[in-house]
């Protein structure tokens, strides 16, 4: 199993050093795993010039999975938009093809009382958001700033799905609720945009291959509100790049803290870059004070969808479960006046547990 590891910015390096823990415990299991390093994001602006350099395509493109920590800090802000961090991300995206991200979003009961909605809307809560990653308003062109008639400046993007882009994920969404529990929500805008006029038609077109899954149809406004009104109501969503942006942040906090939710970002093939969704957080770097699970569990999902160990995805994801059950809890997942589990301490837990 070849790995590429960046860790990226800020609380990046920390949540990996956890991760790398893991990957320890089973190394020392006998699993062949084999790990090469490499900048990206702010991190390789500045050793190497630009967020997404050659050296670490080289290692990107000739590993099975990537790793990432973390991109992003308020010292790369007034970086011309090419050399930001977050284009590091994106480029890599882009890059290796990884058109499919699937964010799961698992509420783990000891945590229900960490969600930010009540125990009762949020219990038994597991939802899967496949997002679209490689298209949509983050890459259509063209795009940019000018000047109109009046003199005035503009600042101009534009959304752009083919319907190519559009079949792939969306065999993507029915084949995901086939494994899970038959139903797919797909969310647009077909109301007003054109984009999701022909987003909707796709989805609908491709749904007729899979006659056993419940397909229904919600504009984006309605699928944030439905998702904090009732999230149970959803198993499987599939969503264009921007909507899913920003609907998987809002569901992460059912599942009481960003720092919990894992993420793959798949080829065509299986081949995948794992993260977590949170970002760099930069105002705790350093402090021991970031949340690794959501890290470990990317691990986890790595071993799921692109080595196909379900075994080790399993084994993972009942060490953290574990870890929760015996009170560990870092502080974005602590209940006000509950002890506090430093970043390092509750990757050493994890480990210890898969060790057992
Ligand atoms: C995410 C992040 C990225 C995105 C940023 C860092 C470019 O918010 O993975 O959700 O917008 O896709
Ligand atoms: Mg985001």
């Amino acid at each position: 199993m070849k790995l590429a590891v960046l860790a990226g910015d800020g609380i990046g390096p920390e949540i990996v050093a956890e991760a790398i823990k893991i990957l320890d415990v089973l190394r020392a299991e006998g699993e062949n795993i084999e790990i090469e390093r490499a900048h990206l994001g702010g991190a390789a602006y500045d050793a190497e010039g630009h967020p997404y350099p050659l050296s670490t395509q080289r290692i990107a493109r000739a590993a099975d999975a990537v790793l990432l920590g973390a991109v992003g800090g308020p010292q790369y802000d007034t970086l011309p938009r090419a050399m930001r961090p977050e284009q590091g991300i994106l480029g890599i995206r882009k890059d290796l093809g990884l058109f499919a991200n699937l964010r799961p979003v698992l509420l783990y009961p000891e945590l229900a009382a960490a969600s930010s909605l009540k125990p009762e809307i949020v219990a038994g809560l597991d939802l899967m958001i496949i997002r679209e990653l490689t298209g949509d308003i983050y890459f259509g062109q063209p795009r940019g700033r000018r000047t109109n008639a009046q003199g005035e400046d503009e600042g101009f993007d534009t959304m752009l799905y083919a319907r190519s882009e559009i079949e792939r994920i969306a065999r993507v969404g029915f084949d995901t609720a086939m494994k899970r529990g038959k139903k797919l929500c797909s969310v647009d805008k077909a109301n007003v945009l054109d984009t999701s006029i022909l987003w909707r038609e796709v989805v609908t077109g491709v749904g007729a291959a899979y006659p056993e899954v419940q397909l229904s149809h919600m504009y984006v406004d309605n699928a944030a509100m439905q998702l904090v009104r009732a999230p149970r109501q959803f198993d499987v969503i599939v969503t264009g790049n921007i909507f899913g942006d920003i609907l998987s942040d809002e569901a992460s906090m059912l599942a009481g803290s960003i720092g919990m939710l894992p993420s793959a970002s798949l080829d065509a093939r299986g081949k995948g870059l794992y993260e977590p969704i949170h970002g760099s957080a930069p105002d705790i770097a350093g402090a021991n004070k970031a949340n690794p699970l959501a890290t470990i569990l990317s691990v986890g999902m790595m071993f799921r969808y692109t080595f196909g160990r379900a075994d080790l995805a399993s084994r993972i994801g009942a060490a953290v479960r574990k870890v929760l059950a015996a009170g560990l809890r870092t502080g974005d997942i602590a209940s006000p006046g509950e002890a506090v589990t430093g970043t390092r301490e509750m990757g050493d837990a994890v480990a210890a547990v898969l060790r057992t």
